[in-house]
This record gives C-alpha cells, sequence and structure tokens, in this order.
C-alpha cells in the first residue's frame, strides 16, 4: 500500500504500512504525540521499548494477514500512525480494532481523516471483517467528531477506563459496520 495525497495546507503526503526500518522513529513519534495530548494511553515516555522490541511489533504487524500498521509521512518524517488490529481467535476475527493519531503541529489537515478513510476501505474489501471497533475518551471531541464523521456509532460508556493524576475518565466505545 502506498497512498499519495495533499494534505490541506498543501504538503505531499504519503501513507504506507510502517517496516522495521521506522522502528526508530516510532519510538521517538509516540513520545512526541504521547506529550504533546492526554487522551492517548501513553505520555511522554512513549511505549518504552526499545528499538528491537519495536522492530518486532512492526514486523508482527507487517506479516499479519489483516492487521496493519499504517504511517504517514511528510518528506521522511512520521507525522501520523494508526493501527488496524485483528485477533487470530475464530469468534473475534471479524472485528478490527482501530486507534489513530497525528502531531499536533499537523492537526486539522484531514490526515486523521485520509488515515481511518484508507482502514475504513481496505476493511470494506476484507471479507473477514464485519465491525470495527474503537474506544475513546469521552472528553475527546476531536476524535469523537473524526469518527463519527465516518459514519461510528456511539454504544456506550466505559466507566473509569481511564486514570491519570488520580482523576477518572471514561471511554466512549463506538463501532462501524463494514
Ligand atoms: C483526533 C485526531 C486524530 C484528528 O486528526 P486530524 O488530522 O487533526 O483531523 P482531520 O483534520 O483529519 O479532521 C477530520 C475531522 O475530525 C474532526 N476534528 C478534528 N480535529 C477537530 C477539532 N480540533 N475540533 C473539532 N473537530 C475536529 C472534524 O470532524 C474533522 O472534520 P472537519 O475538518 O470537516 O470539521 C488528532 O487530533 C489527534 O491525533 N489527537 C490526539 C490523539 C488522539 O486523541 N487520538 C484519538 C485517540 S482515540
Amino acid at each position: 500500500m502506498n497512498v499519495e495525497f495533499k494534505t490541506n495546507m498543501g504538503h505531499q503526503a504519503s501513507i504506507r504500512e510502517l517496516i522495521k526500518s521506522d522502528a526508530k522513529q516510532v519510538l521517538e513519534y509516540l513520545k512526541i504525540v504521547g506529550g504533546e495530548t492526554n487522551y492517548l494511553l501513553i505520555d511522554e515516555r512513549g511505549i518504552e521499548l526499545n528499538i528491537n522490541e519495536e522492530e518486532d511489533i512492526i514486523d508482527r504487524y507487517f506479516k499479519h494477514p489483516i492487521s496493519l500498521l499504517i504511517g504517514c509521512f511528510i518528506g521522511d518524517e512520521i507525522v501520523a500512525i494508526a493501527n488496524f488490529t485483528v485477533s487470530d481467535k475464530l469468534r473475534i476475527r471479524h472485528i478490527a480494532k482501530v486507534g489513530v493519531s497525528v502531531k499536533k503541529k499537523f492537526w486539522r489537515q484531514k490526515i486523521g481523516y485520509k488515515m481511518m478513510e484508507i482502514l475504513i476501505d481496505y476493511a470494506k474489501k476484507n471479507h473477514q471483517l464485519n465491525i470495527i471497533q474503537l474506544a475513546v475518551r469521552a472528553d475527546n471531541f476531536s476524535a469523537i467528531s473524526l469518527y463519527e464523521t465516518h459514519g461510528f456509532k456511539y454504544v456506550g460508556t466505559m466507566p473509569k477506563a481511564m486514570k491519570l493524576e488520580g482523576k477518572f475518565y471514561d471511554h466512549n466505545l463506538m463501532f462501524l459496520d463494514v
């Protein structure tokens, strides 16, 4: 997969599957986005893996028949990452779970929109998949709006899904039939 597009700020961007050699930059990216927002499950420490461990994760996605880990690049810089994860377990292999983040300086340029569009199109074409699920912090209105734009429906709330500095945050659970 290699999708080229222009962001609405006129940047030439490309979206492709991440590969092992991206590992160092992925770890740096996760520290940056983790420090830029508290809506994610990670903070400025990122995921605290070493390069070999990150390479293994990327490689597992790359070799998986359906799951995907995609990055959006402007020049050589990773500006967004989305993961699309499908279990191999027989009774839940029709479900994909999705997560997306964009570096703050590239917000509102339709990059998150494009990443979701690609993953949804991919899911629609894959006969094994019937549903995409996600969990989003209930006060993350930008992300909720992004998901609603793509047709995701709210199905319920998971209380106290995140605990941050002693305060609890609920998660909205959303789904899309594909
Ligand atoms: C949520 C996030 C992925 C959106 O990415 P983005 O590239 O900035 O979003 P886009 O420019 O593609 O916007 C697409 C739609 O999302 C919604 N949206 C995005 N940013 C928004 C904002 N600040 N306020 C309101 N709606 C917003 C809108 O519906 C927008 O459509 P519109 O431009 O026609 O109004 C990005 O803000 C982000 O990475 N946030 C931090 C990480 C995060 O919260 N990830 C989701 C975890 S579940």
